[in-house]
């Protein structure tokens, strides 16, 4: 099983990224076998839609590795009500290529309210793209949640377990189950679960 990380923060000090490293050390403890590859999204240019059949070489780069991949952890924040302009431009790129089309995505958003303008962002453009967004997970006020840049909070490190989990779960499963877990997500924010099609 492959997977792919995706931090929509270049920020050094990152709570996104830090979530993205929890998700990791989980993987590496309870799940050896799983390759977990970090995608670096710092080179990606701003979009163009003229060059989507030729891109730049960091999207192309980006987007094997996403095509590749069993499915995605991606960890974003929210700026000023809405998923960081970083993680958009990203996906923008991706729309072209289909890469995310039946791609099985855990979803995060850490910051000060929760992220959850960015969540809902997120599960609905990654529906557009067919992408199957089966668990999403809201961080508060994260920088009262760590130390030293690691969470030390044991109800988030539970939590982003879980949520690490549910996309194990996913990537393993039958098409019903994993449609199971999409519908329990897209529902909430008003998307039929049958434009995702059947297995
Ligand atoms: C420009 C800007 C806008 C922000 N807007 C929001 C917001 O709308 N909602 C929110 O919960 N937090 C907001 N925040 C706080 C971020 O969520 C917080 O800084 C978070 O830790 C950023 O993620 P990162 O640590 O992974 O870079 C904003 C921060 C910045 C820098």
């Amino acid at each position: 099983v492959q997977i792919v990380t995706v931090s929509g923060s270049l920020g050094p000090a990152s709570a996104n990224q830090a979530a993205l490293h929890l998700a990791l050390d989980h993987l590496r403890t309870t799940q050896p076998t799983v390759v977990v590859s970090p995608a670096d999204v710092s080179a990606i240019p701003s979009f163009r839609p003229d060059q989507v059949d030729v891109p730049p070489e960091p999207v192309a780069t980006l987007r094997a590795a996403v095509g590749a991949a069993d499915g995605l952890l991606l960890a974003a924040p929210e700026y000023a009500g809405g998923v960081s302009g970083v993680t958009k431009n990203v996906l923008d790129w991706m729309v072209g290529s289909a890469s995310l089309y039946r791609k099985p995505i855990a979803v995060l958003s850490a910051g000060t309210t929760g992220g959850k303008y960015a969540i809902e962002q997120l599960v609905r453009t990654l529906s557009w793209h067919g992408a199957l967004v089966v668990a999403t997970l809201s961080i508060e006020a994260p920088a009262t949640k760590m130390s030293a840049g690691r969470y030390t909070d044991s109800a988030t490190i539970a939590a982003v377990a879980e949520w690490t989990d549910e996309l194990i779960r996913a990537v393993s499963s039958t098409w019903e189950t994993t449609l199971a877990q999409v519908t329990a997500v897209v529902v909430e924010y008003g998307i039929d679960p049958r434009r995702f099609g059947e297995g």
